[in-house]
């Protein structure tokens, strides 16, 4: 099997693709052929050093989704079976077993080990090159929106970074729920595609930078909302002026969910909030994952029930080997990308 190994923390360069054995299922494991691996952008921070929580010290496989066919069963799994195509749970990439190093770890390799019951059957409407790639966005997406925000009918939710992965997704969900969109991007170079990809479900667009200088975006919040306000920002970036005005343009009784940390650190005014009753939470898929399939189950079944209807459908940015795994990280460094980054062993 082929292995991603970052041998030291810094740019794309401190990755090798190693070979290794190839290991043999335990009871009640499977071995899956990874067909499926979406990128994310946590995995730029584990490589740069700034996830050591989750990477440790070098040298460490990074990767935090994975999907493909089972090429292997070991004993007692009655309930997989050879060729079968699924998707690695939210549960199963993790760090390192110390007690048994074929076990867990991250997904950038061309084969896993995991329990049997870490995969989750795939509908035949995902293809192979997609398998890996639907939980870091979609399940962040609609364990937020929908499991805890109860985003309803007519909600209006901005969506910073509207050209991420997840926030294609997020838009999805939302109309999935019955809500309005706003997409608020930094690079006025991708409204135009933005506007014409079928699955960018955003009923407005906002363009909140100009150069690297922030725009007074808020009047077009105002514009749009009729000067009631987002009733629920889904947001990557919170920091400074842009949570300022995120603030300011929040209706009453609004949330702000932060689920990332794209931009620096600034002093923010939480004045307002007061007077809106209004909230700022934090959200982490984790919140989820950690918990097992009992509380990530409703929703991974729901986010498929809605792959299999046609609803949802994701964007891909771009296709990598694993042995171009540098490449694919040097791309979505620069941020030009729209949707997600796939590498394909
Ligand atoms: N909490 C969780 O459980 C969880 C799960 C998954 C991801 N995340 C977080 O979600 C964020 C997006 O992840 P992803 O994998 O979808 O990344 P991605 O596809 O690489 O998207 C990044 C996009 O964010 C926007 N952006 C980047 N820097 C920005 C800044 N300083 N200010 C405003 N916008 C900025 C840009 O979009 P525009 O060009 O359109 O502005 C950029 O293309 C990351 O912060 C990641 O850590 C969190």
């Amino acid at each position: 099997m082929k292995i991603v190994i970052a041998r030291a923390f810094g740019g794309p360069d401190v990755f090798d693709v190693v070979e290794r054995p190839t290991p043999a299922p335990g009871p009640g494991q499977v071995l899956v052929r990874i067909t499926s691996i979406g990128l994310n952008y946590a995995e730029l921070m584990a490589r740069r050093g700034q996830y050591k929580l989750i990477s440790g010290d070098p040298p460490f496989t990074t990767g935090l989704e994975g999907g493909g066919i089972i090429e292997a069963v070991g004993p007692g799994v009655s309930d997989r079976h050879t060729g079968q195509r699924v998707i690695l749970s939210p549960d199963a990439p993790r760090r390192k077993d110390a007690a048994n190093p074929d076990l867990g770890g991250g997904t950038y390799r061309s084969h896993y080990l995991c329990d049997a019951a870490q995969t989750i059957p795939a509908p035949s409407v995902l293809p192979d090159d997609q398998l890996g790639a639907i939980w870091l966005t979609y399940l962040t997406a609609w364990g937020c929106l929908d499991t805890y925000q109860h985003v309803s009918p007519g909600a209006i939710v901005a969506l910073p970074g509207a050209s991420s992965g997840v926030a294609l997704a997020a838009a999805q969900v939302v109309k999935h729920l019955g809500g309005i969109t706003i997409g608020l991007t930094t690079s006025a170079s991708k409204v135009d595609a933005l506007k014409t990809i079928p699955t960018a479900k955003f009923d407005h667009i906002v363009v909140t930078h100009d150069q690297g200088k922030m725009l007074p975006w808020h009047t077009d919040i105002r514009r749009i909302t009729d000067s009631r306000g987002v009733d629920v920002y889904f947001d990557p970036v919170a920091s400074g002026e842009y949570l300022n005005t995120e603030i300011r343009t929040l209706a009453q009784y609004g949330t702000i969910w932060v689920y990332g940390l794209l931009g620096a650190p600034g002093v923010v005014d939480v004045q307002p909030l007061i007077r809106k009753s209004a909230a700022i939470r934090g959200w982490s898929i984790g919140e989820m994952s950690a918990k097992g399939a009992q509380s990530y189950g409703p929703a991974t079944a729901s986010i498929l029930a809605c792959f299999e209807s046609g609803e949802f459908k994701q964007h891909i940015a771009a296709r990598y080997k694993l042995d171009e795994v540098r490449a694919a990280h040097a791309e979505m460094e620069k941020g030009a990308h729209i949707g997600k980054i796939v590498l394909t062993p």
